[in-house]
């Protein structure tokens, strides 16, 4: 089976912002731009994914998940490289792909001038369906994502989470067969992002294709069958969460706060049996270890060796959150 989404070496670079652009030659590049002065956005993206799967884009803010989700949409236009979608290239066949998909955008943009029912039949109407299907389909859609009670509503009178339902409804109107979905879950309530979750699976159960972007790792974790880790334009990993946790490095990761710098202390930790690992960043240090509880004692004694007072002392299990820090040497939030 072709794959539902393809892309290879997609690259997208944004004009840097005029006050960017004005403070440059003064106070020197930010890490986003290019040499040229341009945002780095995607760096040479190679991506496939499955008919059926339910794929995750998880990364920080600024990783690019935006704009690779942009790309396939066809809202924004690659700088370089091809990207396809349900078998039709995003790029000149842009059409054909908008029928095939359903988007629901990182923030819901509703006609707000139309109640809920008319949102929906003005979709239909943009996707040439006919009044009466449309009309039966939406009431079916509002019914499952449990808002047929809000189907004369104006827009605004619905609650953040009923709004994204009213998104997802618009986005499996025509019955796509790739769903995307950005960053869905932000803003909402605990109960609301619950609620959420298992319209996503039941989504995924149905057999459509979904690529959602988060930068909650426990969500990642819960809904998705694979994942990919994106920082700053690049993927740095791809493989389902439990893969992806197995390769986390380490069984625990102690993670001291010095009282100064800890490149000393953590040179000699390096040394240490158990200790298969040492990340140093100004006074943090992190050590990843066999045993949180066997190395402890030598890591603080270390420590004090080097004249530095412990402030604090975090253990971390293995998660797709030790593992991102072990990718970047920084915390995913
Ligand atoms: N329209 C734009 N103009 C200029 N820079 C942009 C634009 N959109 C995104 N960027 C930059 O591109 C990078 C990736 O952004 P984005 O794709 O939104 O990431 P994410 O969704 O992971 O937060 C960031 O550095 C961001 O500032
Ligand atoms: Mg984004």
């Amino acid at each position: 089976m072709p794959p539902a989404i393809e892309t290879r070496a997609l690259r997208k670079t944004y004009p840097a912002p005029v006050a960017q652009r004005r403070a440059r030659p003064s106070g020197g590049a930010t890490s986003a731009l290019n040499g040229r002065g341009e945002v780095l956005a995607l760096g040479g993206l190679d991506l496939a994914i499955a008919p059926g799967e339910f794929f995750g884009l998880l990364g920080p803010n600024g990783a690019g998940k935006t704009t690779t989700i942009g790309i396939l949409t066809t809202r924004v236009r690659a700088t370089s490289g091809e990207a396809s979608v349900a078998g039709a290239d995003v790029a000149t066949h842009g059409a054909l792909v908008r029928r095939r998909i359903g988007v629901v955008p990182q923030r819901p943009n509703p006609d707000r001038g139309l109640s809920v029912l008319e949102n929906l039949l003005f979709h239909g109407a943009y996707f040439g369906l006919a009044r009466t299907h449309t009309a039966q389909r939406a009431q079916q859609l509002l019914e499952q994502l449990g808002i047929s009670d809000k189907a004369a509503a104006r827009v605004d009178d619905l609650s953040g989470g009923q709004q994204q339902r009213l998104m997802i409804a618009r986005a499996l109107l025509h019955e796509p067969d790739v769903v995307f979905l950005d960053e869905p879950t932000v803003g909402l309530d605990p109960q609301a992002r619950l609620a959420l979750w298992e319209i996503l699976r039941t989504l995924h159960r149905d057999g459509r294709t979904i690529v959602m972007t988060t930068h909650y790792m426990e969500e990642a974790d819960q809904l998705c069958g694979r994942l990919g880790i994106m920082d700053h334009g690049t993927l740095l990993a791809s493989d389902t969460p439990a893969a992806l946790k197995a390769r986390a490095p380490g069984e625990t990761i102690v993670h001291l706060q010095l009282d100064g710098d800890a490149d000393g202390a953590g040179a000699a930790c390096r040394a240490l049996a158990g200790v298969s690992r040492v990340d140093v960043s100004g006074s943090d240090l992190r050590a990843y270890c066999r045993s949180g509880a066997e190395s402890l004692p030598a890591l603080l004694r270390t420590a004090e060796a080097h004249s530095r007072s412990v402030r604090n002392i975090n253990l971390d299990k293995p998660s797709l959150e030790t593992l991102f820090i072990s990718l970047t040497g920084r915390r995913l939030d």
